[in-house]
């Protein structure tokens, strides 16, 4: 007997039609933002962003730098997860800076870390640091495709979009962010194929080895 998570997770798959008529509800669209904002990070850095993009024709012109996927056009919600441009010491000193105040950690208490991480950080190439930051947005859409399915809300994460133009037609450049990921949240519409399909996976048998 599968449990209600297990029941949840094979409701969920990645929605190739949405339902136009159907909108997520503002209570919804606040459970995606805080499960986004509680994903867990490397060191709670944090270093995303969540770009929601609602308006019809803003939805519309994402569909050609998207791979032609219409799931952006008829989705809900658009959501681009994004990352910092840059990771620099003052965003690391903001997070400890944080810290001290939410949990009234003394400085003094954080000093060991906050430069443990400044030194880190400065002893790896920008690549190695955007790379990292774009790990984390792969958590937060792992997170978030968990939550929609506990939810119940429908959604198909894209990877195929162009992120230089997602970037540009966003203006995300000037708040210093690059797109990372795509997530369309919505309903599925009642005769989207692929809602009916069975799941293809490798088996628990074959993914799994215990030692
Ligand atoms: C990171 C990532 C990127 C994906 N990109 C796309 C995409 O661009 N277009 C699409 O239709 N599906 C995309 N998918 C959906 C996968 O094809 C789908 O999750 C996979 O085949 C498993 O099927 P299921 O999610 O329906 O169970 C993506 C999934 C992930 C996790």
């Amino acid at each position: 007997m599968a449990s209600e998570i297990l029941k949840k997770l094979q409701w969920r798959y990645a929605t190739k039609k949405f339902d136009t008529t159907k909108k997520l509800s503002s209570d919804k669209l606040d459970i995606l933002k805080e499960a986004f904002n509680l994903t867990a990070t490397s060191y709670g850095l944090q270093p995303l962003k969540l770009v929601i993009v609602s308006k019809a024709k803003m939805k519309e012109d994402l569909v050609p730098i998207t791979m032609g996927q219409p799931q952006v056009n008829d989705c809900s919600h658009v959501l681009v997860l994004c990352r910092e441009a840059t990771l620099t010491n003052d965003y690391i000193k903001k997070y400890f800076n944080k810290v001290e105040q939410i949990r009234a950690t003394p400085r003094e208490i954080l000093a060991p870390f906050e430069s443990f991480l400044t030194i880190t950080f400065s002893e790896k190439s920008q690549e190695e640091i955007s790379s990292w930051m774009t790990k984390q947005a792969y958590l937060a859409l792992g997170n978030l495709l968990t939550v929609c399915a506990l939810e119940e809300i429908d959604a198909c994460p894209l990877e195929g979009f162009e992120p230089a133009k997602y970037d540009a037609y966003l203006g995300l450049e000037k708040l210093g962010l690059k797109s990372v990921l795509v997530l369309a949240v919505g309903h599925r519409a009642d005769d989207d194929m692929f809602a009916g399909m069975k799941k293809v996976r490798r088996g628990v048998d074959r993914v799994v080895i215990e030692m």
